[in-house]
């Protein structure tokens, strides 16, 4: 990984690397949700679903268990995964087979290994809280928006705030294990996507599951999820 990241960045590399089996087997449970209709994690991808083209998808970070490529997968969508950690894309094939030559190890730091406009669905969900927040303003979100179509949908997950949180995990060891996250300002992450051509997709007047959605993971810390789509008209599909 890259040597000018700061430590927690560092850290959280190789916190996944030693727990990927362990990882892949935890079940996030989504509390205090902002939103009658966001009852479940499934929820937000059958929205998804609704909100996209279905065609091809990618997961930047799918952890080893690659969850949400499945539930992506099911909803008629082709699942493209890559995560900077090696052990879990290696537990990531090893789980889902029948998706495994679509797996690969890259970071999103560094340009993405596909052509612009290959994907309907960008997905990111809490990544960016492990990669400093001037490096995902300067250069991950603008790779999501080369790689997305026109028309097509970003998902990001993250931790809503200012700086960097430490926060006792329970999920790991008999006393839970110390970590660090970055935060990041709803306003800010919506006018650095504004500056790329990607608009927040609103609640409308029916009331469907759109705009900044929050709930609390099992730490308890506080997320943020939206869906952005990218401006202009569709252009012709090609494959990843
Ligand atoms: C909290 S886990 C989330 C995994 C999955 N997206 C999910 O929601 O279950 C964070 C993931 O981001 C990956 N990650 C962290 N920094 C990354 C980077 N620079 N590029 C790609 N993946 C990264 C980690 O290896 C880990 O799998």
């Amino acid at each position: 990984m890259k040597n000018d990241n700061p430590h927690y960045s560092q850290f959280s590399l190789e916190f996944y690397r030693e727990r990927a089996s362990e990882y892949a087997a935890l079940r996030q449970v989504f509390g205090n949700r902002s939103h009658p209709q966001f009852r479940e994690d499934r929820d937000l991808y059958r929205r998804l679903a609704e909100l996209a083209t279905p065609g091809p998808g990618l997961d930047a970070g799918c952890g080893p268990g690659a969850l949400e490529m499945s539930y992506m997968t099911e909803l008629g969508f082709e699942m493209y995964g890559l995560d900077a950690v090696a052990e879990n894309i290696e537990v990531a094939r090893s789980l889902r087979p029948e998706f495994a030559h679509r797996l690969q190890v890259a970071d999103v730091q560094e340009p993405l290994p596909f052509d612009d406009g290959s994907f309907e669905v960008v997905l990111c969900n809490a990544v960016i809280q492990h990669i400093p927040r001037e490096v995902a303003l300067a250069k991950v979100l603008p790779g999501f928006a080369r790689v997305l179509r026109r028309g097509g949908v970003l998902q990001l997950m993250f931790k809503p705030g200012r700086g960097v949180e430490t926060a006792v995990d329970g999920a790991y060891g008999s006393d839970g294990v110390f970590r660090s996250f970055v935060l990041y300002d709803e306003r800010e992450l919506l006018d650095a996507l504004a500056a790329l051509g990607l608009r927040l997709i609103e609640e409308g007047s029916d009331g469907r599951m759109a705009g900044l959605l929050y709930f609390d993971d099992n730490k308890p810390m506080r997320h943020c999820v939206f869906w952005a789509r990218k401006d202009g008209p569709r252009e012709e599909s090609s494959q990843p």
